[in-house]
């Protein structure tokens, strides 16, 4: 499949987009008239779903603002259809972010496939146990590379694709997944916290380097989704413990996210979206409280 930029529609890259918020950042931007390419690792029928989904989202969009629904846009998507299989697969990119050569390619390959991209989310996220007794340069290495490194090359590559399409200033935005933990923190999880603190500096550092064509946003999210960690309750208590009385939900998070890459003034900064966690002081992890 081809096709010319000026004929293709905006096209926002969601990485982890298979599941869990990475889906709903993928549906909350074809509500908003986006064309989404879902990124994926392990996550392939999910990613599937997830590109139907958005399919069936955006034609709707496109049918309430007027405009004619592209024929590989259906409407009546379905991942049980062979031939809605085959169009699907167009939308779905399979890459592991700890692998640097796979990461460089996967901008590239979604503008060969769709034409363009104009948003790059980095949703995608390693989020696994460690503390000061338990860690290694290895487990470092594994949170560093998917949560940071992975999300700086995209920006970069978003830049590259930027300068080679002439577009204009404003034109392209990064969202970086933060996470409130960094103005509230705890020694848990301890590589994945100096990751998303990392990936907070890059975000300033990227807003000023990137500048003036792509836009760099972080959204930090509270305690959104519950983790395997924790069962219903423990989860429904702990999402109580905010100034506010309610931590984010899935809607606030996703409603700052297509803020944040509509809002063409904003770059460099972070919008907290945790019912004013970061306001308090936890001694450990929610998954550990
Ligand atoms: N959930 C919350 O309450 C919460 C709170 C604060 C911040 N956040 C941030 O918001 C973002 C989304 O959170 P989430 O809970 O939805 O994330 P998640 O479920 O922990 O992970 C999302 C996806 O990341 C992908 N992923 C992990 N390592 C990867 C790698 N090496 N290469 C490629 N993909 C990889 C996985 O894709 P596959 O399944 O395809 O392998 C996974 O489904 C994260 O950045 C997180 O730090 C979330």
């Amino acid at each position: 499949m081809s096709a010319s930029f000026s004929s293709t529609p905006r096209t926002a890259l969601v990485t982890g987009a298979g599941k869990r918020l990475g889906r709903e950042i993928a549906l909350g931007l074809a509500r908003a008239g986006w064309r989404v390419a879902v990124h994926y690792r392990s996550s392939e029928a999910e990613a599937l779903q997830t590109a139907a989904d958005c399919m069936q989202v955006f034609a709707q969009w496109q049918a309430q603002a007027g405009l004619k629904a592209n024929a590989s846009d259906a409407s009546n998507a379905s991942v049980a259809d062979t031939g809605t299989q085959i169009q699907l697969q167009n939308f779905i990119f399979k890459a592991d972010l700890t692998n640097e050569e796979a990461t460089r390619k996967l901008l590239p390959q979604v503008v060969s496939q769709l034409g363009r991209v104009d948003a790059v989310i980095n949703s995608a996220a390693l989020f696994e146990h460690d503390d000061v007794q338990s860690f290694s340069y290895a487990n470092m290495a594994q949170h560093w590379a998917s949560n940071t490194g992975a999300a700086i090359v995209l920006a970069q590559a978003l830049h590259q694709h930027c300068q080679a399409r002439g577009a204009q200033a404003a034109e392209a935005v990064v969202i970086n997944m933060l996470d409130q933990k960094l103005w509230n923190p705890n020694p848990d999880f301890l590589s994945y916290t100096l990751s998303k603190a990392a990936l907070e500096a890059a975000n300033t550092l990227l807003a000023q380097a990137l500048a003036p064509l792509v836009r760099v946003v972080g959204v930090a999210p509270g305690l959104t989704l519950t983790s395997h960690m924790l069962d219903d309750d423990q989860f429904q208590k702990l999402h109580t413990l905010s100034p506010l009385g309610r931590s984010s939900t899935v809607e606030d998070v996703v409603s700052s996210v297509v803020f944040a890459v509509h809002n063409r003034a904003m770059t460099g900064t972070t919008l907290l979206v945790d019912g004013g966690q970061h306001l308090m002081k936890f001694e450990r992890d929610f998954s550990l409280m």
